[in-house]
């Protein structure tokens, strides 16, 4: 493009530079023409024409003179005819010196002049023999009248010829002149077109670079760098070497862009890892606590047990011995079955550590949640608390019946120490059983309107010793879910603090308990 600008802007020196020469030669030739004719032509004419007009003078005196037969007085005449031989002496000179040919037609004029004037002169010095030069004379006359007629012609043609081509040149000047302009001109706008189109990749890649700075590489910008024209100026190598320049830019983003969902995919690995590691660690944690509940629990077997143990045979020998009185023996048998559940909790404390040991057997969960009933409901009203059951259709389940017994124990109990600083006067627990048969799952709800479980605590509930209570252990919850899961259901809760709290384990009813079912039901039939 360099060189192109650098070409254009000689040629159009050059042709600037032509044009000046040329009118410069063209008016130093005009300007001679013009100086010829003022200074040689237009004096050498005004001098002919007196000379002219002096002769017809002289010649009309003359022939006035011959005419009449009288003399004029001769000084007055040499004197007029030396005067004019010096002025043509005078013409003759200078016009040498401007042109040769002029001079010489001025020097053979004055010739011409001086040999009439010689014979004029002896006209009147022999007056008497007139006669013999008249002849002579007349013939020097026309001569010199005809010379002078003709040098007068030829300047007067040389005038015309020299104003004719000063006009000449005159016109051709102004045509090259307008030619020149008209020239200069269409170089201006062919080189300004030139120029801009030239220029216009470079607007483009202005462009496609404030794009870049904005909004980042991609391939549309890129399929428009390599769109822009490749010449084999510097504006073509600067489109081409932009082209490679964003070709490997686009490279390294996409490259970098792989780098990142690459890390994106491993962040997301490691931050589900982490997670995986962190509910292990909360499991590795909850099975040391177990494991603390086990030892304390095999502890409490111990010292328990045993004593209970004896309390129940001592229990059964005096049942025994009131076989006589029922209304007494009515009296122990519900310590009887007491002692025989508290043996039961001591064995299922020892089942925290070695999990639960399952006596699974066909049960009516509805049976074991009408006992809860009855043994808390007088508790629970001594306290202003209505205890209600909401029971319905269940099929029998294959479960451990103690386990669920003291299970549905620990969310009574629960639910009627949630009212604990309640101004509550409506008091309510309720448990409620129900069957859905779509999905063959038997659900068991213990629903309390007590204070709630504040949101900060919800997730610490199922916490081995995790209590909020003076007196708690803290282990109901983690005991009931340990026995709800290793039937195969789950326990979950909903609580709002000051609206109560509903604590759901979800049993799944399964082949094994439509088997038992049907086994059961055949027993029944038999018996
Ligand atoms: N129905 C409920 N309403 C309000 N809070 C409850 C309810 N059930 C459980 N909680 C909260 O969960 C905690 C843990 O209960 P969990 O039964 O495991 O232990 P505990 O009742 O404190 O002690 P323990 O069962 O030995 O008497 C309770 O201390 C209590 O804060
Ligand atoms: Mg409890």
């Amino acid at each position: 493009m360099k060189t192109k600008v650098l070409l254009g802007i000689a040629s159009f020196s050059f042709t600037v530079v032509g044009a000046f020469a040329y009118g410069a030669w063209t008016f130093r030739a005009l300007e001679d023409r013009m100086v010829a004719v003022n200074n040689l032509y237009v004096p050498a004419m005004k001098a002919l024409n007196q000379m002219e007009s002096s002769f017809f003078l002289l010649e009309s005196d003359l022939d006035k003179s011959l005419d009449e037969g009288i003399l004029r007085p001769r000084d007055s005449l040499e004197s007029v005819l030396n005067s004019r031989l010096e002025y043509l002496s005078n013409l003759a000179k200078e016009q040498r010196a401007r042109d040769p040919l002029v001079g010489q037609s001025v020097q053979e004029l004055e010739d011409s002049y001086r040999a009439c004037a010689e014979l004029l002169l002896r006209v009147y010095q022999d007056w008497r023999g007139r006669q013999t030069y008249e002849a002579d004379l007349s013939a020097k006359r026309s001569d010199f009248r005809v010379k002078l007629k003709s040098l007068i012609r030829s300047i007067d043609h040389e005038t015309r010829q020299v104003t004719s081509r000063v006009q000449d040149g005159l016109s051709r000047l102004r045509f090259m002149l307008t030619a020149v302009l008209a020239f200069c001109c269409l170089m201006t706008v062919v080189l300004s077109y030139w120029l801009a189109a030239s220029v216009r990749p470079l607007e483009v890649l202005a462009e496609l670079m404030r794009n870049i700075s904005q909004k980042g590489l991609d391939e549309t910008i890129v399929r428009k760098l390599i769109e822009l024209p490749g010449g084999s100026d510097e504006v073509g190598s600067l489109s081409r070497e932009s082209q490679k320049m964003a070709a490997s830019l686009l490279d390294k983003s996409k490259a970098l862009t792989e780098q990142k969902l690459n890390l994106e995919r491993a962040h997301q690995e490691l931050a589900r890892q982490n997670e995986e590691l962190k509910s292990t660690q909360a499991k590795l944690l909850h099975s040391e606590k177990l494991g603390l509940v086990g030892r304390m629990a095999a502890q409490m077997a111990h010292e328990i047990r045993n004593p209970l143990n004896a309390l129940n045979l001592h229990t059964e020998l005096l049942e025994d011995q009131l076989r006589s009185d029922p209304e007494l023996r009515a009296g122990v048998e519900p310590l009887r079955k007491e002692i025989n559940r508290l043996i039961d909790v001591t064995e299922s404390y020892l089942d925290l550590s070695r999990g639960p040991r399952l006596k699974k057997a066909p049960v009516q969960l509805n049976e074991v949640a009408e006992e809860i009933h009855d043994l808390y409901e007088p508790l629970l009203k001594e306290k202003g608390i209505f205890f209600t059951c909401d029971l319905g259709d269940l099929p029998p389940l294959t479960v451990d019946r103690a386990q669920f017994s003291q299970l549905l124990g620990n969310l009574v109990k629960n639910a009627s120490e949630a009212f604990e600083g309640s101004a509550r006067s409506a008091k309510y627990v309720r448990l409620i059983t129900h069957f859905q048969p779509e999905k063959n799952l038997v659900s068991v709800s213990v629903m309390d309107n007590g204070e709630g479980i504040p949101i900060d605590q919800q997730k610490n509930v199922f916490t081995p010793f995790f209590t909020s209570k003076a007196q708690g252990t803290g282990l109901g919850l983690t005991f009931s879910r340990q026995v709800v899961e290793a039937h195969g259901g789950e326990m979950i809760f909903d609580s709002a603090p000051k609206q109560g709290t509903k604590f759901t384990l979800k049993l799944p009813h399964g082949v094994e308990d439509l088997q038992k079912e049907s086994e059961w039901k055949a027993a029944e039939q038999r018996s």
